[in-house]
């Protein structure tokens, strides 16, 4: 997207749109009042040089300005602008930087409806709610670049229209540098949200664990501050990560096991882990699914929101330093497959029963959390495809985070909230660690029994392998895959989530 910015007036900009935002009447419940026009985005000054058609189209269409909603008003020639689009910006007092990222999702996708290739408007030098220029320009940009992605690879014929959008102009009258960067920022980010939507949607017939590490290792040719490690299954020996072997031995397909490093320009404040659940399939293996088993290939989402983030970094350079895990594996039923009541080893020397072959993450995820801790982070947060249960914890808007460091999960949380990503704590219960913990001739099983709390349960069997280490959990299984449009993810499939999260939390560390 070409993104340009001017200081002439709203009325002298050539574009194909013109956008502009209305606030809805605060108060308004069940009656709706139509919007009024701000002069703060050239509003009332375009209204004035359309001799009132603008807001003669509020009033007469009664457009009450909610969150995304759209109101097209062509300039009949007096306009270098064909139309203008008047979004909805919500009420005032619930202006949040996800506002921004709506409106800017509203003005690209009705400039490609109107199959425009340009659109302009205006960037308001005001502190809005504390949120400074860069950051808010930066909201609106994300939004309008999210809805670009498009998955097609597989269809021999395009289907989906090419977006026409191609540039964007913003009339401000200071400095543009801090725009500039937030542009360069969003463009990152959503590059990387793309970067792990993609890999989600492909389906394991053409990601395997070998894939994956493929795609770390060409992150890593394509930035020099990033460093990878593919781990092979003779490797995964040497390491001791008897978890991830047996998970895998039941396919033709081997697990790896990928450590990534991103070194940063100057010496980093912090040093943090992030650990990726990178089930390429999860068909249940022996304990085999009967239920969504088409789902399944979304279960390396963890993998993908590391690898996502890492495109991040790569093209940002922020000072921080990270270093990203993925424990990879393909869970099937064969004869060579791990089975219910076989007692394994883990990395960490704890053992495990399996009961059910089925709740596999969190074995590949012992291994891989305890090779983390060994690096000694400053904190560690880890991502995984875990639990159906958390759809019944918070439901698909929400992502559950548990862990063992409240300032940390506090931290997380409030990014969260910032990337429009929101999250919410669950309790690391200490009282349900005997329905794993008990009644087994090993030190554990891999699924609890007696208790209702399938997504607790499984933050807490993953919070016995992170010794003392600052650890959060974040439990993806429902937010990672939208089944319907949402928001901005006008597209069934993979959301990114939590990329955006890690970008909001880490960046600026
Ligand atoms: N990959 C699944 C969890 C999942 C469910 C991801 C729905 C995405 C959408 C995980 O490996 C699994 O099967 N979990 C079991 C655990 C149980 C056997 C203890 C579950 O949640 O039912
Ligand atoms: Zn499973
Ligand atoms: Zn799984």
């Amino acid at each position: 997207m070409e993104i340009r910015f001017l200081k002439s007036p709203p009325e002298r900009i050539s574009a194909d749109l013109f956008f502009l935002a209305v606030f809805q009447n605060e108060g308004e419940k069940e009656e709706k009042t139509p919007a009024r026009l701000r002069s703060g985005d050239g509003g009332t000054a375009l209204d004035k040089l359309l001799g009132g058609t603008l807001s003669a189209a509020i009033r007469e269409q009664v457009f009450a300005g909610e969150e995304g909603s759209t109101l097209t008003v062509n300039t009949l020639g007096k306009l270098p602008a064909k139309n203008i689009v008047v979004v909805g910006a919500g009420p005032m007092g619930r202006f949040r930087l996800e506002t921004l990222r709506r409106i800017g999702h509203a003005v690209a996708q009705t400039a490609n409806r109107l199959k425009a290739k340009s659109a302009a408007g205006v960037v308001e030098p005001v502190r809005l709610k504390g949120l400074p220029n860069n950051r808010r320009f930066q909201a609106f940009l994300e939004g309008a670049l999210i809805s670009r992605y498009q998955f097609e690879a597989f269809k021999k014929k395009r289907k989906g229209e090419p977006h026409s959008l191609q540039s964007l102009t913003f009339q401000f009258s200071g400095n543009p540098r801090p725009l500039q960067d937030g542009a360069r920022t969003a463009e990152a980010i959503i590059g990387g949200v793309e970067r792990a939507r993609h890999l989600v949607n492909t389906p394991a017939n053409f990601l395997a664990p070998k894939d994956l590490g493929k795609a770390a290792a060409e992150l890593a040719k394509k930035y020099p501050a990033i460093r990878c490690e593919v781990f092979n299954l003779e490797r995964i020996r040497k390491e001791r990560m008897h978890a991830l072997i047996a998970v895998g031995q039941g396919s033709e397909n081997p697990p790896v096991f990928i450590h990534l490093k991103y070194t940063p320009p100057k010496k980093a404040k912090t040093r943090v882990a992030l650990v990726g659940k990178g089930i390429t399939f999860d068909s249940g293996g022996l304990n085999i699914k009967t239920r969504e088993m088409e789902l399944m290939k979304i279960d390396m989402a963890g993998a993908a929101a590391v690898l996502g983030f890492f495109e991040i970094l790569g093209r940002l350079r922020p000072a921080v330093a990270v270093e990203g895990f993925i424990a990879s594996a393909e869970n099937m039923p064969s004869g060579s497959a791990y089975r219910p009541s076989d007692i394994i080893d883990t990395r960490g020397g704890k053992t495990v029963e399996i009961l059910n072959t089925d709740a596999e993450g969190r074995l590949v995820l012992a291994d891989a959390l305890d090779y983390a801790c060994d690096r000694k982070p400053a904190f560690l947060i880890e991502m995984s495809t875990l639990t159906g249960g958390s759809a019944y914890a918070v439901g698909e808007l929400m992502t559950p985070v548990m862990g063992n460091d409240k300032k940390l999960i506090a931290k997380l949380i409030a990014a969260a909230e910032q990337a429009g990503e929101p999250a919410w704590e669950l309790p690391l219960y200490e009282d349900y660690k005997k329905g794993y913990a008990a009644n087994t001739p090993a030190d554990m099983k891999n699924s609890g029994t007696g208790y209702k709390c399938s997504c607790i349960n499984g933050g807490l069997f993953l919070s016995e392998f992170v010794r003392d280490t600052a650890f959060v959990h974040m439990d993806i299984a429902s937010t990672a895959w939208a089944e319907k449009p949402l928001h901005y993810h006008t597209m069934i499939g993979a959301t990114g989530t939590p990329v955006r999260t890690l970008a909001y939390f880490l960046l600026d560390l």
